[in-house]
């Protein structure tokens, strides 16, 4: 990488996605565990969610979603001069080495840097953040910005409370230089207060992992106080965001939000004046699954012509951290 110091404007080239091809659906989970598909539905309106197979790592459900979005932008990996994983699932603890580092060989990216991005759930829409930046200032040119994530490896599968919520699934886009629109701003937040309510406690630095406890290598979440946080943020996000860049939430032609739960993005569409059809909205298929949410819903949006060349398109990530973050970006391609 090597910093020009010209200014440009930055948008998204390509998409891609990558599901695997496992389904679970809520009844699958109900002859499990203690819950119906009558609750998961009502409550979150997730049907089912995809699982990868037990020997496919984070960085294989990457990997397929950057090759996808490197053809969707018509470039080759040795184009790339970036690229930024946003995960909290990465191959190996402490993202030591990197998950990007493992997409970057895989590819064989052979210019770009590579580094893993931890926002949790918000960690796709800061690494977008942050690669935009890096193209508009000149520091890089292509930028593979990846969410991407097994979180059927850290979820406690006895317990109801989370097991039903998540899923695994990848996605990515390429950022670079667009000669009108792309990304016009977008906001990065955190609340570190929050941490204890959406957390995993034990296998990081303040606390190994007990026999006596193992539980608290899984997931943790204070559902009630995680939903009022996400229904206060999200369209508070997104209108801040827009109204930073000049315009109104009201003119946003696709708003594609973090998919954790259906009424959430009900509550945070209301917020913004939005009616439901310009809401992307695909976590019946797919559940939760963390960074990968919204670049899995945002390849679909393109798929689906929901977003297309001039469409103002608005995503809001948020969760664990507490951590949010907003992009704005006018659909150039
Ligand atoms: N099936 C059946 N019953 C259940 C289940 C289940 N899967 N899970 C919980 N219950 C029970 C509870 O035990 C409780 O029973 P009780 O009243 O007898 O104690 C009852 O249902 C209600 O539980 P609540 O937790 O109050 O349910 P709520 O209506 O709040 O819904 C939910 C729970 C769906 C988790 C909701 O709180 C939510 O969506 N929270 C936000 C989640 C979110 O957006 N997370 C972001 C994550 S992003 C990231 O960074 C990973």
């Amino acid at each position: 990488m090597s910093n020009s110091g010209a200014l440009q404007l930055a948008g998204i080239l390509g998409v891609g996605s990558y599901l695997p091809e496992t389904v679970v659906t809520n009844d699958d989970l109900a002859a499990r565990i203690d819950t119906s598909d009558e609750w998961i539905s009502s409550r979150t309106g997730i049907k089912s969610r995809r699982i990868a197979d037990a020997d496919a790592a984070t960085s294989d459900l990457a990997i397929a979603a950057a090759r996808n979005a490197l053809r969707s932008a018509g470039l080759d990996a040795n184009d790339l001069d970036l690229i930024i994983v946003a995960t909290c699932t990465p191959d190996h603890p402490g993202s030591f080495p990197s998950t990007a580092a493992v997409v970057q060989n895989a590819l064989g990216a052979s210019h770009a840097g590579a580094f893993d991005l931890g926002a949790v759930c918000a960690g796709f829409s800061y690494a977008l953040h942050v690669g935009a930046q890096m193209v508009r200032t000149g520091a890089a040119r292509y930028v593979l910005v990846i969410g991407a994530e097994t979180l059927s490896r850290i979820v406690n599968w006895s317990d109801r409370n989370t097991a039903v919520l998540f899923g695994d699934g990848a996605g990515a886009a390429i950022v670079g230089p667009v000669t009108e629109g792309g990304y016009l701003g977008g906001l990065l937040g955190a609340n570190g207060e929050g941490g204890k309510l959406l957390c995993v406690p034990a296998g990081g630095s303040r606390e190994a992992v007990s026999l006596d406890d193992i539980d608290r290598k899984y997931i943790y979440q204070n559902g009630r106080e995680v939903y009022r946080f996400a229904v206060s943020i999200i369209g508070e996000a997104a209108v801040q965001a827009v109204e930073s860049v000049g315009l109104q939430s009201t003119d946003v032609d696709c708003f594609i939000p973090h998919q954790a739960n259906i009424r959430i993005i009900e509550k945070a569409a209301e917020r913004m004046g939005l009616p439901r059809e310009k809401v992307f909205v695909n976590l019946d298929r797919y559940g939760n699954t963390s960074s990968a949410s919204i670049p899995i819903a945002l390849d679909e949006a393109v798929k689906t012509g929901a977003v297309q060349k001039g469409s103002l398109v608005v995503m809001v990530g948020f969760g664990a951290g507490l951590a949010w973050a907003a992009n704005v970006v006018r659909w150039s391609v």
